[in-house]
């Protein structure tokens, strides 16, 4: 539904050239939740200003429901007839929710129907249907100071929806919420998006967002995406940053010549008591060092640390075991294994951590 390839974007401001984007290729699938995480300055929101060409990218291309958004003519805002009726079927959220404070919440909605030259009625109706649908049919007459920040956002996102988008981007539309309001702005979207089956892109700083809504994920830095997939095939790739961080296990070895391995359990294999087979099958001791378990987008997934004594050799047939039953394996600690030594996972640097994050 959204593929971007190759794309980059280069600012260029006081004789300094910054490389936003370089080299994007997103491939964002119909009718799913797809998160987009990274710090500060990684570029999300060139990405997704890019995506509805509010942004013009300096090379690649941008292609939203088998449209070429990039090879249409007109430059941002004053862009040309074809490029702003392309944009009406691609829905935009705001962080601050960008509401204009001497309109009514109705009037809110009703402003993009506005510029798409529906007559008066139509709007009103279009209006209050959208209201309905994100849970504020009584408030239409009210203005927006008089609204919570989670209402405001609801508000933003039935504007987003006036011109029947079939892709919403959203650009840390929670951030501003309170956990509780955040929960029940993600469980709007993900009603939409099932509902209306509409394709959600969002940025996010918080992992809870990704586990709680998102289908697929990409983790962006300097410009790149370094990682992207579903959440399982995530989960389930060793070494995976995002997967460490929605799951992250913690846990020190009780010594330097024990084995350290981290499990991701998914699907079936997250129901079986694959650890007691494993302890009963090798006669061996374990340790379990940390362990998470939680649901992503209904499916129970969990990792877990686990610490098996001696070095790498002597564990080769339970790893090897642990694999057979489907399970994602990481090896974090394999003292004696050849080419190995120092194979440590658990120094590695959380890629997301922000100052203010949850
Ligand atoms: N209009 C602009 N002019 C010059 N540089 C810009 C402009 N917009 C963004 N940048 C730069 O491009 C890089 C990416 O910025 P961007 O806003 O996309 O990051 P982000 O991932 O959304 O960060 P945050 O999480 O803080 O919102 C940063 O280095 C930023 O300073
Ligand atoms: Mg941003």
């Amino acid at each position: 539904m959204i593929t971007t390839k190759d794309l980059t974007k280069v600012y260029r401001s006081r004789g300094r050239e910054i490389t936003a984007l370089d080299g994007v290729d997103l491939h964002v699938r119909e009718g799913e939740v797809y998160g987009v995480l990274g710090r500060s300055g990684a570029g999300k929101s060139t990405l997704i200003r890019c995506v509805n060409l509010l942004e013009r990218p300096t090379a690649g291309t941008v292609i939203v429901d088998g449209r070429e958004l990039t090879a249409l003519a007109g430059r941002g805002p004053r862009a040309g007839g074809e490029l702003r009726r392309a944009r009406t079927r691609i829905g935009m959220v705001f962080q601050h929710f960008n509401l204009l404070s001497s309109r009514t919440v109705q009037d809110n909605v009703e402003l993009p129907l506005e510029i798409l030259g529906l007559s008066g009625r139509e709007r009103a109706r279009k209006a209050l249907d959208l209201l309905d649908l994100v849970g504020l049919a009584d408030k239409a007459r009210v203005h927006p100071a008089q609204l919570s920040g989670g209402q405001k956002q609801r508000v933003g996102i039935a504007r987003a929806l006036a011109g029947d988008p079939k892709v919403l981007l959203s650009d840390e539309a929670t951030s501003a919420l309170d956990p509780e309001t955040t929960r029940s702005v993600l469980q709007l979207l993900r009603d939409l998006n099932r509902q209306l089956g509409l394709t959600i892109l969002l940025i996010t700083h918080e992992m809870d967002v990704v586990k709680a809504v998102c289908d697929s994920a990409a983790l962006m830095r300097g410009g790149r995406i370094t990682e992207a997939g579903t959440v399982p095939e995530l989960l389930a790739t060793p070494g995976s940053e995002l997967a460490r961080e929605l799951f992250p296990v913690g846990g020190q070895a009780s010594g330097d010549d024990r084995t350290v391995v981290d499990i991701t359990f998914h699907g079936e294999t997250a129901t079986q008591p694959v650890i007691s087979r494993l302890a009963r099958t090798y006669t061996i001791d374990i340790a379990v060092l940390g362990a998470a378990m939680d649901t992503v987008a209904g499916r129970q997934v969990g990792r877990m640390r686990i610490e098996l004594p001696g070095p790498f050799e002597e564990n080769v047939v339970p790893i090897g075991y642990l694999r057979e039953q489907g399970l994602g394996i990481e090896v974090v600690q394999a003292p004696g294994a050849p080419g190995a030594e120092g194979t440590d996972g658990r120094d590695a640097a959380p890629a997301l951590t922000q100052g203010g994050g949850r």
